[in-house]
């Protein structure tokens, strides 16, 4: 495992950097990210670069043993280009210009603004293109899913149409667009969602393939980034660095063209109290593992506590820093790069903090930090070993985008269920994967496919087949929705999933705040929320019926025989104890082997390959936990991971 730092060394006396670089090796930091925001120090004025001081940074690193990573610093374009080119801001949904002084305001379509951008990555990868010690770029900053709305972007945008459907005929199909008169007659009337109507005021059909156009677009402009570096360095390591923000891009398309994952992690400082709440940064890990099924790096890791968009949140408690870095190197992170070395003294960010604070004194956190690089030297040999998992949960970018444009009632959204799904998996200590409905199912055993709301035939194919060859399958309710425009089927649900669930849902009921019961047949009682599917079973089995409403007595939750394997059908979202006790029972069913008696929170994760065994034991919460495993006693410390290799 390898661990290092995001350094701002523009931000900081030119004193500083020696003195920063040696505790840095001192303490065992291997690698360094530089320069994402750096371009107004690296090109002063237009067309005058000054990369010394970045040579002289790297060569300070490297001096001591240190690599680096380099950014596009793309994000920021300086002051005095956007002076001369005005329009290369963002356009906002309201029609203004986005306020300059702030970061990543530029329109990643605008001419002038690609010109720069190339011309200062030209420079950079071609003065950097045989540095041993710069051993991958990452592209950009965070790159949101596009949501400008200058002429240009909506040129792109009715090219992207003009693409995908050939005439506004086949547009006004595809969207059911004579509701509400809505039916264009030429490509110009076709507009962005401008305006301050709500999302879901608008055609669904129409939100959802702006979302994909969005996301397409930053895709192409990762990789027209990803082709400059690479003509000047053709075998540069490339990635960008993402996390769950608002305008999430599809991450599989995102990194498609990429070379590897890299991910923000920060989990939160102050764990929620409500026991029901799904607050396990694993899930994220895995789910990021899942996008090219393969090791990742953590490019910024939580090194203290947050407050620049916000206030300031509490800081990290003792064990924090270390177990949630441990925790990613668990679930595939070979990498693990903490934001940041030191809190900013200036600029929005001063109050998110790093390893080490203001006043320059390495302190508790910091302390942490060292003993981790500490161990992380341990773990080089697990580097080669691999996540496998006999569980996948399917994760769609787009069917959160329809539940984003579309919430389906109070409360519910789209992550809570396959995290719910995952908790009780990881709870038994099985290793999952995350993983997309389009990528190959074999080698699984069993597949959670919650929420199929947009339907796809080829993935409906591949999960009746899978099925069949013996899987087990857990479908929940909204799946078999929509078609692949957002449209409603018009069929009962869950329309193409029926013969593979056995039943077929009669109505629904979308209790949103409220709650409904359901029962098991031993007769011990949960509770229901956000939403019930009365169910009408055809040739499955009832695990559970509704023990409120007016549907009392009816199907909640199913199971079905079908081919030489079982479809689990869940029509409502209850407590995650039945989660719990639906997963055991379903493990026990499949003949699968699991560790029981875990407390909750407290997560297994194995990595196996080369001859080499790692079993990672992780109490993610703020107690001590006491617990058995076999005949072995185990005491873990909040945030505590227990490491056995063999
Ligand atoms: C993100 C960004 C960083 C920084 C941190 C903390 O992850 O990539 O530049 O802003 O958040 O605010
Ligand atoms: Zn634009």
């Amino acid at each position: 495992m390898r661990i290092g730092v995001d350094y701002y060394p523009e931000a900081w006396d030119r004193s500083l950097w020696e003195k920063d670089a040696d505790l840095m090796q001192q303490t065992g930091v291997e690698i360094v990210r530089l320069a994402e925001f750096a371009w107004c120090r690296l090109e002063p004025k237009d067309g005058e670069f000054a990369f010394e001081w970045l040579d002289e940074v790297i060569d300070i690193l490297t001096k001591r043993g240190m690599k680096v990573v380099l950014c596009t610093p793309t994000n920021c374009p300086p002051l005095w280009f956007y002076e001369k080119h005005p329009d290369s801001v963002q356009t906002e949904k309201d029609g203004r210009k986005t306020r300059k002084g702030i970061r990543g305001h530029r329109c990643i379509n605008n001419a002038d603004f690609l010109r720069y951008a190339e011309r200062i990555i030209d420079f950079m990868t071609k003065r950097y293109a045989d540095n041993k010690s710069v051993v991958a770029w990452q592209i950009d900053n965070e790159l949101e899913a596009n949501f400008c709305f200058c002429d240009t972007c909506i040129g792109k945008y009715r090219v992207w149409l003009k693409s995908k459907y050939s005439t506004v005929e086949a547009v006004n199909k595809a969207y059911g667009n004579v509701m509400w008169s809505g039916e264009y007659s030429s490509w110009k009337q076709i507009e962005p969602p401008f305006g301050s109507y709500p999302d879901p005021w608008l055609n669904p059909s129409y939100m959802l393939d702006f979302n994909r156009y969005a996301s397409d677009s930053v895709v192409e402009h990762i990789n027209w980034q990803a082709d400059l570096i690479r003509k000047n360095i053709p075998d540069a390591k490339i990635t960008t660095n993402v996390w769950f923000c608002t305008n999430m891009p599809n991450f599989y398309d995102e990194f498609r063209g990429l070379d590897f994952i890299s991910y923000d992690n920060y989990p939160t400082t102050r764990l929620p109290d409500n026991p029901e709440e799904c607050y396990t940064h694993a899930f994220h890990l895995d789910l990021m593992r899942g996008v090219k099924r393969d090791k990742f790096w953590i490019m910024e890791e939580l090194s203290g506590g947050l407050g620049c968009w916000a206030p300031m949140g509490r800081t990290t408690s003792p064990g924090m820093i270390k177990g949630y870095s441990l925790q990613a190197f668990a679930h595939g992170a070979d990498t693990v790069v903490h934001f940041r070395w030191r809190n900013a003294a200036g600029g929005a960010e001063m109050h998110w903090h790093g390893l080490i604070d203001h006043s320059n004194v390495p302190g508790r956190r910091f302390a942490e930090f060292a003993d981790l690089c500490k161990d992380a030297k341990a773990l080089k040999a697990v580097c080669n070993t691999e996540i496998k998992s006999d569980v996948a949960i399917l994760y769609s970018p787009e069917d959160e985008y329809a539940f984003k444009i579309q919430p389906q009632t109070n409360g519910m959204y789209y992550m809570e269920q396959p995290m719910l799904l995952h908790s009780a998996f990881t709870k038994y200590g099985l290793n999952v994967d995350i993983i997309d409905q389009r990528a190959d199912f074999s080698g699984y055993r069993i597949i959670a496919a919650p929420q199929m709301y947009l339907t796809n035939a080829d993935v409906v194919r591949r999960l009746y087949e899978f099925t069949e060859n013996g899987g087990t399958v857990i479908i929940t309710n909204r799946s078999g929705v929509k078609d692949e425009f957002n449209k409603c089927i018009m069929q009962q649900l869950p329309t193409a999933y029926r013969s593979l669930i056995g039943a077929y849902v009669e109505e629904y009921d979308p209790i949103g705040w409220d709650e409904a019961r359901l029962k098991l047949a031993d007769g011990s009682v949960y509770k229901c929320r956000r939403w019930c599917d009365v169910l009408h079973t055809e040739t499955a089995e009832v695990i559970a019926e509704y023990d409120s409403e007016f549907y009392k007595g009816k199907p909640a939750i199913t199971r079905n025989t079908y081919g030489n394997g079982t479809a689990y059908y869940i029509g409502t979202i209850t407590e995650k104890s039945l989660y719990n006790r639906l997963v055991r029972d379903i493990l026990t069913q499949a003949d699968m082997p699991f560790v029981d008696g875990l407390p909750d929170n407290v997560e297994i994760t194995t990595r196996t390959g080369n001859g080499t065994q790692a079993r990672f034991i992780f109490n993610n919460t703020n107690k001590e936990q006491h617990f058995s495993i076999g005949s072995e006693d185990i005491t873990l410390a909040p945030f505590e991971m227990k490491i056995d290799i063999s």
